[in-house]
């Protein structure tokens, strides 16, 4: 029935509040869909519909943006992407932090880490950047994704010692994959210098790679150099990275680490403030006051507390706090740790203060950082979006819902350039999430990490219903955003 009547359509959402995700207060009003798109908000009572769904108590909000996710190949092997849309997305940013799926071969054996974090070496198996795209596109998720190019992913495919700065022939190879990957859509190019294939690359490497990326229009996204002690140093490269290549950065899970640096976001954010005077200088963040990536024995001196999140060494240990398994297996923390990899661990190494002050920055961007192949995951990966709409706004007060729907959605979609998307209004894409206020949270631990978050209704993706009072319906709607298409 869809635009067969100017007076009809698939979807109405009747007596809802719309949050259309630019941050403008809430408004009470009925809104249409029809086919995949928003085809009218306001007061639509005598409006036919396919369907009509009771909205009445809830938030008509824009389906949330995972600006900062590892779902690479979770939308091959769980499309469904439960832990995403089970909160409400309905987009993700898939090749943060230097690492994508593609374009990569890896030969038989465990993946060097960080490559792990996507999956198995027999995961990376596309030559080409389109290959990857046009996969998806055969086998589509519940969710979209965009996706930027990552440069670990690029080292390992072009260089045969990931150790060494880059020579003159392997970046040329570099930067024309870039150039295919932004041909055929990709939002950008990540880097994750902390992370052993990624960390030798020199400053002048990374620009010549983010060129390539400014060519096409893209966007520079960055795990920085470093997130502690050098912070600042890490800032003033990743700022020089976006003025000399001439695009817009994005600092990902913008963190102070460890006990030394707390309080310095105050400093940090001073320094992005300054920045944006003269290029565009962006940030995602997560709400909480643990990080979690590999093993990494340099991060376990940096931190409170460690939980092991996998191993391949001693799976047994997984959920397990590292100062147990020391003890249990008579060595020091650092020792115990080495003992694992290759594996994965959660750092308490933030201030709860700066996590605050860094949501409520009026710049920021939610992001889960989640890691979806974790058997301990982080409870990021299940809780972020609820946690920041009903623990942060609501209950803390530390913004209004409106701009917390903001920094999920609106602000995202304007920083990653996807056309039509995290905004609602007539003629947007469908994608929606329906919550409601009084009972949306997180409901995630670091003791229960893969818990579904409450409050979320139900959950549409262009047009298409994907989850509805927290069942699947089985749709798979989602879509390859190529960037400028
Ligand atoms: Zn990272
Ligand atoms: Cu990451």
């Amino acid at each position: 029935m869809s635009g067969v009547k100017e007076n009809a359509c698939d979807f109405l959402f009747v007596g809802g509040e719309v949050i259309d995700g630019t941050g403008a207060k809430r408004v009470r009003a009925d809104l249409a869909v029809t086919g995949d798109r928003v085809s009218a908000i306001g007061d639509l009572s005598n409006m036919l519909a396919g369907r009509k769904i009771d909205a009445t108590g809830r938030i008509v909000a824009p389906g949330f943006i995972d600006v900062h996710t590892h779902d690479d190949n979770l939308l091959f092997c769980e499309p469904d992407m439960t832990p995403k849309t089970s909160q409400g997305v309905t987009t993700v940013v898939v090749g943060n932090c230097g690492v994508s799926l593609a374009p990569l071969v890896l030969p038989d054996g465990p993946p060097p880490p960080p490559m792990d974090l996507l999956g198995d070496s027999s995961d990376y198996r596309y030559e080409r950047f389109s290959d990857y795209l046009d996969s998806l596109e055969e086998t589509p998720a519940a969710t979209n994704a965009a996706f930027l190019v990552g440069h670990s992913t690029l080292r390992l495919n072009s260089m045969d010692d990931v150790t060494r700065p880059a020579k003159t022939g392997e970046i040329d190879a570099m930067a024309k994959i870039v150039d295919e990957a932004m041909q055929c859509g990709a939002t950008g190019f990540s880097t994750g210098l902390i992370y052993g294939p990624n960390k030798a690359a020199p400053t002048d490497e990374i620009i010549a790679l983010a060129q390539a990326a400014s060519d096409g229009d893209g966007i520079y996204v960055t795990h920085m150099r470093n997130e502690a002690d050098k912070i600042d140093e890490a800032l003033e490269e990743t700022f020089e990275i976006g003025r000399r290549a001439n695009l817009p950065v994005v600092v990902s899970h913008h963190k102070c680490a460890g006990k030394m640096n707390h309080g310095r976001s105050r400093e940090t954010l001073a320094r992005f403030d300054r920045a944006a005077k003269s290029q565009k200088v962006g940030l995602d963040v997560y709400p909480y006051n643990a990080g979690s990536t590999v093993i990494l024995t340099e991060m376990i001196d940096v931190a409170d507390r460690v939980i092991i999140t996998w191993s391949e060494a001693r799976p047994e240990f997984a959920g397990c706090d590292l100062a147990e398994i020391s003890t249990e297996l008579g060595c020091s923390k650092k020792e115990a740790a080495a003992q694992l990899i290759p594996g994965g661990a959660i750092y308490f190494m933030m201030s709860e203060e700066d996590v605050q002050r860094i949501l409520a920055y009026p710049n920021s961007m939610v992001g889960s950082d989640g890691l979806p192949h974790d058997s301990h995951p982080h409870p990021r990966l299940w809780g972020t979006f609820p946690r920041v709409l009903g623990h942060y706004a609501r209950d803390l007060g530390l913004f209004p819902l409106e701009d917390a729907v903001r920094r999920m959605t609106g602000l995202s979609a304007s920083e990653f350039g996807l056309k039509d998307r995290g905004v609602l209004r007539q003629g947007a894409y469908a994608d929606i999430t329906l919550f409601n206020p009084k009972t949306i949270i997180d409901s995630a631990t670091f003791e229960q990490p893969m818990t579904q978050a409450e409050g979320i209704d139900l959950v549409m993706v262009n047009g298409g219903i994907i989850r509805e009072a927290g069942q699947l319906t089985g749709a798979r709607p989602g879509r390859a955003l190529r960037r400028n298409n």
